[in-house]
């Protein structure tokens, strides 16, 4: 699948009952060759409305994080599990994730990421490993076959407990070491 078969299948998507109250497909943003590819859980209102993905408050904080970490954007594509807003904002039903996990596979696929970085609970259970311990396992780097792992907290998480602030800047300079070692 190319990007524009992904783009034109995406737009007609009816695999679950999302598209039902979606105005937008969101399908990711940032450079179709980036190194590290951030994965969300899914759109929220701004997102939904935009198009893009990580552009509301929590998308804000994103990529205040990024810039503050020296991690330029043309080294990041950020996407998310599901590509179409679940209502009220709820969390994606399991239902709801495997028919869409095949675009995000696509995606991998054409972008070759070296680096898949979860955001969240939800993103690192369904790409990591089920019930993924998120307090205790963030910022841990494994190797997942092709490509290395690792998860941080969703930026909304930082934003309801800045207790996280610390965590998320230190995991977040683990991500830029990673990059500043491909390029040695
Ligand atoms: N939260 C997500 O998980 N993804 C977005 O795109 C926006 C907010």
């Amino acid at each position: 699948m190319d990007w524009t078969e992904l783009e034109n299948e995406c737009g007609g998507c009816r695999k679950c009952r999302l598209w039902e109250t979606r105005h937008n497909v969101v399908i990711g943003r940032g450079s179709r060759t980036a190194p590290v590819m951030f994965v969300g859980e899914g759109p929220g209102e701004q997102e939904d409305l935009t198009g893009q993905p990580f552009v509301g408050a929590a998308g804000q904080l994103l990529d205040k994080y990024l810039a503050a970490s020296g991690i330029s954007m043309d080294d990041v594509y950020i996407a998310n599990i599901v590509k179409c807003r679940p209502p009220e904002n709820r969390n994606p039903r399991e239902d709801e994730e495997e028919a869409c996990i095949d675009y995000l596979r696509a995606q991998v696929k054409l972008i070759r990421p070296k680096l898949i970085a979860c955001l969240g609970k939800v993103a690192a259970s369904k790409l990591m490993k089920p019930d993924y311990p998120i307090v205790r396992e963030h910022g841990i780097l494994i190797k997942k076959g092709a490509f290395s792992m690792i998860a941080l907290f969703h930026p909304a998480a930082i934003l309801r407990d800045p207790s996280k602030k610390e965590d998320m800047y230190y995991d977040m300079k683990k991500i830029r070491e990673f990059l500043d070692d491909l390029k040695k």
